[in-house]
């Protein structure tokens, strides 16, 4: 798809694509700002159909970030983004990646300093304080 050919939708076009049964299942969600037809991924999911169910129609930015999904999930959204959404009705959420479980990035690498440095050594010299004032 070229750039020039990306479809527009209005959140409210999007709300009705909560079609979860019969003939008609059609099932839409947003996630950062762009809309999903998700009808056929619903039965691959390996989080489960009911969840994408009950974001059906809706803004599922939030949901999705908050489980943690994979650099692999996020790779197999592309095979289901049909359009953005309109710059109306934009929510603004920003595409967090991957959770990274202590490499590379600067704000896990500042905690891990106080959590392994400061921390520690604050410990260490309050213990000695009191190791003093008891048996000194
Ligand atoms: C088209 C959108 C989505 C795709 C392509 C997708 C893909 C995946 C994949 C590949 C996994 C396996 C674990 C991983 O690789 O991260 C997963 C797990 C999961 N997903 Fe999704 N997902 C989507 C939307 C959602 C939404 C909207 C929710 C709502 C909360 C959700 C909830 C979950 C849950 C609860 C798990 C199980 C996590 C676990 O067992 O630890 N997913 N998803």
């Amino acid at each position: 798809m070229t750039v020039d050919a990306v479809k527009i939708y209005k959140m409210e076009e999007v709300k009705k694509h909560n079609i979860l049964k019969g003939a008609n299942k059609s099932v839409w969600t947003v996630i950062h700002d762009k809309v999903y037809d998700i009808t056929q991924f619903l039965d691959e999911h390996p989080g489960g159909e009911e969840i994408l169910l009950e974001n059906a129609g809706t803004n599922a930015s939030e949901s999705f970030e908050d489980v943690g999904h994979s650099s692999d999930a996020r790779e197999m959204l592309s095979e289901y983004y049909i359009g953005d959404i309109h710059e109306d009705d934009t929510f603004g959420s920003a595409d967090l990646g991957p959770k990274s479980w202590g490499t590379g990035q600067v704000q896990t690498q500042e905690s891990s300093w106080i959590t392994s440095y400061l921390i520690p050594m604050s410990l260490a010299l309050g213990c000695a304080f009191i190791y003093r004032y008891v048996f000194g």
